[in-house]
């Protein structure tokens, strides 16, 4: 009995392994090729783990979103790329558009990933969200000035306004929504008069907007709710002084409650390990993917369950906008004309 059980375990074991061993130098089945916009140490953590998990050997090519698009569109049909990982679902769509992606529906991301989160045809899903709200100066501005994105227009708010260039992803993407549920015309009008509330020409990220609003440049300062967490849980406490000088505000739409966003994944057009690709997603959707997805970026997680990264917990609860994200992408050109119009560089 002992010997027909060792051969069972033997043939079990071999099985396993495969019939040869992975070539390194090709595209081969034991290794997953990673395009990713996003540069943050704790995703070394990620691809450890995933790699742990599956025995999937991960090769990573990080550089900007616009980077990566130029780059694969260049590679063509021989490009490396198994997925691409990006903010905002307006820059997944333009490699969408740019024919870069391919449906990689699974059961298990229709079912944790809520449908206004992800492409109806697969080609992206969102994995963790961020939120586009208000830092403001709370000595020369009361809340109910800044609780809702129209009131950036507000007259009163003359000379105040810091925010970044037209041509950036999330205010692109904000505008997207705005021209959703208000307008083409209204959200023009609203822009002209943003404009004209600038304490100065847009410039710098959103990081640069908040210090600005502390240094007292301007009162109001629209950003990413990460970047004012990342700064209000610096270590040094210098930095801490900068978010504790500013106060927070969750503006809605009308009644449509916040701009929510994701960062996310698309499976390229190409991709020589699809399989692998749809698996690495799917780990992105597990407690540990989340936990390792957002725990340095201070984004939200996206599935349902997982504990927030640390700093979060200190924000206050809010209503999230319910748009279907893929209105973000459709609305681009639109909010790019509205902004150029505007006269918002
Ligand atoms: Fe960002």
């Amino acid at each position: 009995m002992r010997i027909p059980a060792l051969f069972a375990a033997i043939v079990a074991l071999s099985a396993c392994s495969g019939d040869a061993p992975p070539d390194e130098t090709s595209a081969d089945a034991g290794v997953l090729n990673v395009y990713s916009a996003r540069h943050y140490d704790s995703d070394r953590l990620l691809y450890a783990a995933f790699e742990e998990e599956t025995g999937i050997r991960v090769r990573v090519r990080e550089t900007s979103a616009p980077q990566l698009l130029e780059t694969m569109k260049a590679e063509g049909e021989r490009s490396p790329a198994d997925l691409v990982i990006a903010s905002d679902a307006g820059a997944l769509y333009r490699f969408q558009e740019a024919g870069l992606t391919q449906d990689s529906s699974s059961e298990r991301l229709n079912e944790v990933i809520p449908e206004r989160f992800r492409d109806p045809d697969g080609h992206w899903y969102g994995l963790a969200k961020r939120i586009r709200l208000i830092a403001y100066d709370p000595e020369r501005v009361s809340p109910d000035q800044v609780d809702e994105y129209t009131d950036l227009a507000d007259p009163a708010l003359e000379g105040e306004v810091c925010i970044r260039s037209g041509s950036n992803i999330y205010n692109l993407s904000l505008m997207g929504e705005l021209i959703e549920r208000a307008g083409a015309e209204a959200a023009s009008s609203w822009a002209d008069a943003v404009v004209s509330n600038f304490a100065r020409a847009p410039q710098g990220g959103d990081t640069a907007q908040i210090e600005a609003v502390a240094a007292g440049e301007c009162s109001v300062a629209l950003v990413n709710h990460y970047y004012w967490v990342r700064v209000a849980t610096n270590a040094s406490s210098d930095r801490r002084a900068i978010a504790e000088a500013t106060a927070l505000s969750f503006p809605s739409f009308g009644d449509a409650g916040t701009h929510v966003n994701v960062t996310g994944a698309a499976v390229a057009a190409n991709a020589p390990n699809k399989e692998a690709a749809i698996a690495f997603i799917e780990f992105l959707t597990t407690p540990e993917g989340q936990r390792f997805l957002t725990m340095e970026t201070k984004e939200f997680p996206l599935v349902e369950g997982v504990p927030l990264p640390e700093g979060l917990e200190t924000l206050p609860a809010f209503e999230e906008s319910d748009l279907q994200l893929t209105v973000l992408g459709a609305r681009q050109s639109e909010a790019q004309s509205v902004f150029l119009n505007a006269g918002w560089d």
